[in-house]
């Protein structure tokens, strides 16, 4: 397995790796989640790409950028058993150069949940995604359904800027108690590790609701609030039904769309989402 750390040395390889070539990026301290994503870039392509950056653009000033968890030995260990070839894990300097000015901004997708209470935060995931996808020109690009709305502002981002790389989205890889992994529950106190699991019940039961019948994402969005209210320890941020693609919050659930979530757990901040309508 190949550890590259400079972008120039990134395009150089890239030219030499067998194709069809799948990326699959990360801000490390990989989990059966990434490793998940790994594994089908694995299985599609001749030639796999993990890059491993924590990328200050994405991160508020008040977020965790400096204490988010990093352990690269343990991550490039994982990786190599995998069989992943190239990992590319470069530098703050090297991805934002001085005198750094030019971001992408993805819009409308980009204003609800996720976006409307990390402002910047989108800005920097479709800045930096579209920097590795310039740098490793990769033929298909591998992202979890855990960051559902990430998922749609890169899909939307791919096809207006034409970057010419198919966009692979991976189920939720899920703890055995159904908490969707994330490298942020190291921040979870037991207590809290303990009652987490409620948030996917909670979807579950609009899921089910939505396949009894009920088409009013209202009544689906009440539900799900009502059962994070009852958690002691859990501080719900939001809840939203909306159109899968768009993120429109919809009256009545007649297309595909995503039940998501936002709760706090004492210092850690989750969301997890099912996409219902879509069979
Ligand atoms: P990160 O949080 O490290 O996640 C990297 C990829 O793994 C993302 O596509 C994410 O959706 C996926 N992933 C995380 N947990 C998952 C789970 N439980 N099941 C399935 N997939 C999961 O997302 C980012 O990094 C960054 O925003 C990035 C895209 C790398 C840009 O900086």
């Amino acid at each position: 397995m190949n550890l590259i750390t400079t972008v120039s040395e990134m395009m150089a390889a890239r030219e030499r790796l067998p194709r069809p070539l799948g990326l699959v990026p990360t801000m490390g301290y990989l989990h059966e989640g990434h490793l998940t994503l790994a594994r089908w870039a694995r299985r599609d392509n001749q030639s796999v790409v993990t890059s491993i950056f924590v990328n200050p653009a994405q991160f508020g000033p008040s977020e965790d950028f400096a204490s988010y968890p990093r352990d690269m030995e343990r991550d490039l260990a994982m990786l190599r058993q995998e069989g992943v070839d190239t990992v590319f894990a470069p530098t703050v300097e090297e991805m934002y150069p001085q005198g750094f000015s030019t971001y992408v901004n993805v819009e409308r997708v980009t204003d609800a949940l996720e976006g409307a209470r990390r402002p910047g935060h989108f800005r920097g995931v479709a800045t930096v995604v579209t920097k590795l996808f310039t740098i490793v020109q990769p033929d298909r690009s591998y992202f979890g359904q855990k960051d559902g709305q990430q998922v749609a502002v890169i899909r939307r981002m791919t096809v207006d800027l034409a970057l010419g790389t198919e966009i692979v989205v991976v189920p939720t890889v899920r703890e055995a108690d159904g908490l969707a992994m994330s490298s942020r529950n190291v921040y979870l106190t037991p207590a809290e590790r303990q009652a987490a699991p409620m948030l996917y019940r909670a979807l579950g039961r609009a899921r089910e609701m939505y396949r009894d019948g009920v088409r009013d994402a209202r009544a689906l969005r009440q539900q799900v609030e009502g059962m994070i209210r009852a958690e002691p320890l859990a501080t719900l941020d939001y809840v939203s039904v909306a159109d899968a693609a768009t993120l429109q919050e919809l009256e009545t659930v007649d297309r595909p769309a995503m039940v998501s979530l936002a709760v706090r757990f004492g210092r850690a901040r989750l969301i997890d989402n099912v996409v219902i309508g879509q069979d």
